[in-house]
């Protein structure tokens, strides 16, 4: 069954996976309806991000409305006046060093701004079957795997971080809305993604632009920790194809199928960049520098998503070295985003460039 969509509620849109999503979905589907894009803004949050969707179409298919997804009253408008008949939830706090040294807007937003959501869609849709709300969550919500073993679906939770625990809060309450309320929901616990307008702060685009600039790059602990890669664009199909296809109450796994150690990923960088740059990458490896291991830092994550291949037909399509080298080149190209991101720049450009869509 494919639901039929007019009305789509994307939150946390100008953050990286959410401006991707919404690129993805007005550029490269067939959905012809609205999108509209609910998001606080926080130092997270980059408008900059969907500065060509906003030029390239009307209000008729994209929306921005700034609002704090804790705000039930607002939630509860926002649904109502754009009629909205399925929710795609990203907006989050969504680092894990940040919810170390600050766990608390992890709680508010992460758990809260669920809530809230959830009882707005629960207030507008009452029994309805025909509408959807997507959660897009974390394969960081199922623990540290150890040397062998995936994260199935059926795998117990078992998070150790404050964002990953806020993260499994708010999957839990969406699961107790489908049990409870027969909201139909679904959900996605997705692996590491990477790729263009990400945020600075999260490994790859931190080690990028570290190494452009000739800065250190730190490596926590032992550089042995292993991620699973998902290139952001095959993160973002995966995601319509669930809230098209999705059966009502499930949840879906999403990966790269593609570990690799952070010292691995680091060093692979600068090779990229060092050819990018048509120099010898040796100088680029003298910037790694090993440092302080993350208090509970989860050994490996790795993900099964058989299911959603197997159900809805959807697989990566980005190999990880290809993706690699164009999320660099972006960085290479996108030098004045990158200016305005690290300098903090873009919170002004926001405003002398910001109207109600
Ligand atoms: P991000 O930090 O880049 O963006 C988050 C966005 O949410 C920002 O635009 C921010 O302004 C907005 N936001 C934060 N608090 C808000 C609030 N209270 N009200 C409204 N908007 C608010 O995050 P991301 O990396 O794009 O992740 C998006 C989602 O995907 C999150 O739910 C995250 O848990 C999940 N996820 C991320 C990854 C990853 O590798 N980045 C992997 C799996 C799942
Ligand atoms: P990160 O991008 O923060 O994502 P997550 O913690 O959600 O997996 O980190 C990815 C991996 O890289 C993780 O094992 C921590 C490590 N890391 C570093 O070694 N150095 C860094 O500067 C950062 C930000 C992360």
């Amino acid at each position: 069954m494919e639901r039929n969509l007019h009305n789509l509620l994307i939150t946390g849109g100008a953050g990286f996976i959410g401006s991707n999503l919404i690129r993805h979905i007005l550029r490269a589907t067939d959905f012809t309806g609205r999108i509209v894009n609910v998001d606080k803004l926080t130092y997270a949050g980059n408008l900059e991000n969907l500065a060509e969707i906003r030029n390239e179409f009307g209000a008729g298919r994209y929306r921005f409305e700034r609002a704090d997804i804790c705000d039930q009253e607002a939630m509860n408008n926002l649904m109502r006046k754009y009629e909205i008949d399925a929710v795609i939830h990203l907006a989050a706090e969504s680092h894990v060093d940040r919810s170390i040294v600050g766990p608390a807007d992890f709680i508010t937003t992460n758990i809260y701004g669920t809530f809230s959501l959830l009882e707005a869609a629960r207030a507008l849709w009452g029994d309805r079957h025909d509408v959807v709300f997507h959660h897009v969550s974390t394969d960081e919500v199922f623990g540290s795997l150890g040397a062998n073993g995936y994260f199935h679906e059926s795998t117990p939770y078992a998070p150790r971080s404050p964002y990953s625990s806020s993260k499994a809060s708010s999957d839990h309450l969406v699961r107790a809305y489908f049990h409870t309320y027969r909201l139909p929901v679904t959900l996605s616990n997705c692996s590491n993604n990477y790729g263009p307008y990400q945020f600075p702060e999260k490994l790859i685009p931190l080690t990028v632009l570290n190494l452009l600039s000739g800065k250190e790059v730190p490596v926590y602990g032992d550089g042995k920790h292993v991620r699973d890669w998902l290139y952001v664009a095959d993160h973002a199909a995966a995601l319509w194809t669930i809230v098209r296809r999705g059966t009502a109450g499930e949840s879906y796994n999403v990966g790269g199928e593609n570990e690799m150690e952070n010292i691995a990923v680091v060093r692979l960088l600068c090779d990229i960049i060092a050819a990018a740059k048509d120099r010898p990458s040796e100088p680029y490896k003298k910037l790694i520098a090993f440092v302080k291991d993350r208090p509970g830092h989860d050994r490996r994550y790795a993900v099964n998503c058989d299911k959603i291949k197997r159900e809805l037909g959807w697989k990566q399509s980005v190999r990880f070295e290809e993706g690699l080298r164009s999320t660099v080149q972006w960085y290479l190209d996108n030098s004045g985003w990158v200016e305005r991101v690290k300098t903090g720049e873009y919170k002004k450009w926001m405003e002398e460039n910001y109207t109600h869509r």
